[in-house]
């Protein structure tokens, strides 16, 4: 693997040996291993760095990382899959066959990783990966511990584990699984994946408000009017039906993505940009949403599902609705499109609604933050018909076309005092010269350096899932739409848009 010792020294990288479970599973090939190639060939991979594979198909080195390699050619068409580059980085992945609750397999595990990091002076240091569906994460936790592989026999040495969403389904699961994982691992051994962290727009939200002095002034309850915050795709549910019934996308995207990003906006500059400082601060605003009483859910969320429609990629594609996706139940009730109208309960944003809309195969691939700044007082223009006043607005441009901008109100040019909104435009594309990596890459990185930072802690999740759980509850328990209730390459039902004007007018009418 090449290396970049001055980079690999800034980043703290010491010797590790990765170890993969979920091995031949869809993340490890989409994910994973083009994220551990990308960082090999950029020089940021730690000295002696090895990779071990841990799964049950019959495989050996050999055919496995034959995979691999087509798993390259298909999800990371831009990596030279077949130079000499890949040769050298597969020469240190070893693959070893055990089912997942065979003790003898972790055994074996246990032996094999002694003899790479003796090889290859890895020191005792080693990262766990759980690709796995989740249904394996107890197992594999459990046997890790077992085998003593949770701690470096020597004194330096360390072990951390990265474990993959979802992470429970609900509180309940979500505390089981935490106490199991530490009663195996320390919590400052854990890193708990939401890819959304990893993004560099995402990382860019706490950048925007406190290395700026003229947003953090205005982000409150005096300044702001409203925020949304979107995540839309026009994908649909991709060959993973089974999953999605299971989930809906209330649980795939918004207790975990777009929760992250909502706390990102709203929490208080932390003391300092340490994991602890920066999570404490995220936990005290999922704290403080107020939570929705059974009523509440009723008014103040939207649950869709998609019916067939069209998707407009590049060119028209007829899409199947939800119901007819393999692996879905055809009367299914689980929603593929979610909207909330959270309150935040403190002093900051006491009265301002944050929207939070998810939702698959809509019009357009776009997932942003937008914060609607209240209107100017309407003492100069807005009473004379020089045109409309917009308020200002600031758009978090999350993905695609990553960037910001703001809004403000300009006067046309001309004789006559004519106002119109323009806009001021970041673009990451434009500004910086270089591409922006793939989120898995610094998530690797920075659980490789022992930064959790950008990881969720265990009381995160939690107060996550306390947010969450009561609302599927009661969906549960009150009448479900009509579903499909939106056609796959709309903007969603009719509805979202409903509670998004109720929700603005609720709260701006005296
Ligand atoms: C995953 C969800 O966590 O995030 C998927 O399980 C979703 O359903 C994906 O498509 C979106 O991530 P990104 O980075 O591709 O926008």
């Amino acid at each position: 693997m090449t290396a970049n010792s001055s980079l690999q020294a800034d980043l703290g990288l010491q010797p590790c040996l990765f170890v993969l479970f979920g091995a031949t599973g869809d993340l490890t090939r989409r994910k994973i291993v083009p994220a551990l190639f990308d960082l090999s060939l950029q020089g940021l991979l730690p000295p002696g760095f090895a990779i071990i594979s841990f799964a049950r198909r019959d495989k050996d080195n050999a055919t496995y990382r034959e995979d691999l390699c087509a798993a390259l050619r298909e999800f990371a068409p831009h990596l030279p899959a077949d130079g000499d580059e890949w040769r050298e980085f597969a020469n240190h992945i070893t693959y070893v066959r055990s089912e997942l609750d065979d003790a003898e397999g972790y055994e074996r595990l246990a032996k094999h990783m002694q003899q790479i990091d003796s090889e290859r002076n890895l020191q005792g240091n080693a990262l766990f990966y759980l690709a796995t569906p989740p249904e394996n994460f107890s197992e594999i936790i459990s046997h890790l511990g077992k085998a003593g592989l949770n701690r470096a026999t020597n004194t330096d040495g360390w072990r951390r584990i990265v474990i993959e969403k979802p992470f429970g389904v609900d509180l309940d699961s979500a505390r089981a699984l935490n106490a199991e994982l530490s009663s195996v691992f320390d919590e400052s051994q854990i890193f708990r994946i939401d890819h959304y962290l990893g993004k560099e727009t995402v990382q860019n939200i706490l950048v925007l408000r406190f290395a700026n002095s003229i947003f953090e002034p205005l982000f409150n309850k005096n300044y702001i009017d409203h925020v949304e915050i979107t995540v839309a795709e026009t994908l649909g549910v991709e060959g993973r039906g089974n999953y999605f019934e299971q989930s809906g996308i209330t649980r795939d995207i918004v207790q975990n993505h777009g929760l992250q990003v909502l706390t990102l906006i709203a929490m208080e500059p932390p003391m300092a940009l340490t994991a602890d400082d920066i999570r404490d601060e995220k936990v005290k605003v999922l704290n403080s949403i107020r939570r929705f009483t059974p009523q509440e859910v009723s008014r103040w969320t939207v649950r869709g599902q998609y019916g067939p429609g069209t998707i407009t990629n590049g060119h028209d594609e007829e899409v199947p609705g939800y119901r007819q996706e393999p692996g879905v139940h055809p009367r299914s009730n689980t929603e593929t499109f979610a909207a909330f109208r959270f309150s935040i309960d403190n002093w900051r944003w006491a009265g301002v609604p944050f929207f939070v809309q998810a939702g698959k195969r809509l019009q357009k691939r776009l997932t942003e933050v937008q914060i609607y700044f209240k209107p100017a007082p309407e003492v100069l223009f807005a009473r004379l018909s020089y045109g409309q006043l917009q308020p200002n607005k600031l758009v978090l441009r999350i993905q695609p076309d990553e960037g910001a901008s703001l809004q403000i109100s300009s006067k046309t040019p001309g004789p006559e005092m004519h106002i119109q909104p323009v806009q001021m435009d970041f673009r990451y594309g434009s500004a910086f010269d270089v591409p922006i990596r793939d989120a898995y890459e610094r998530l690797i990185i920075d659980a490789m350096r022992g930064d959790a930072s950008l990881f969720a802690r265990n009381d995160e999740v939690e107060a996550a899932w306390q947010l969450i759980t009561p609302i599927l509850q009661a969906w549960h328990d009150i009448a479900c739409p009509r579903f499909p209730n939106y056609p796959a390459g709309s903007n969603g039902p009719e509805a979202a848009r409903e509670l998004l004007n109720r929700g603005v007018i609720a709260h701006s009418s005296p």
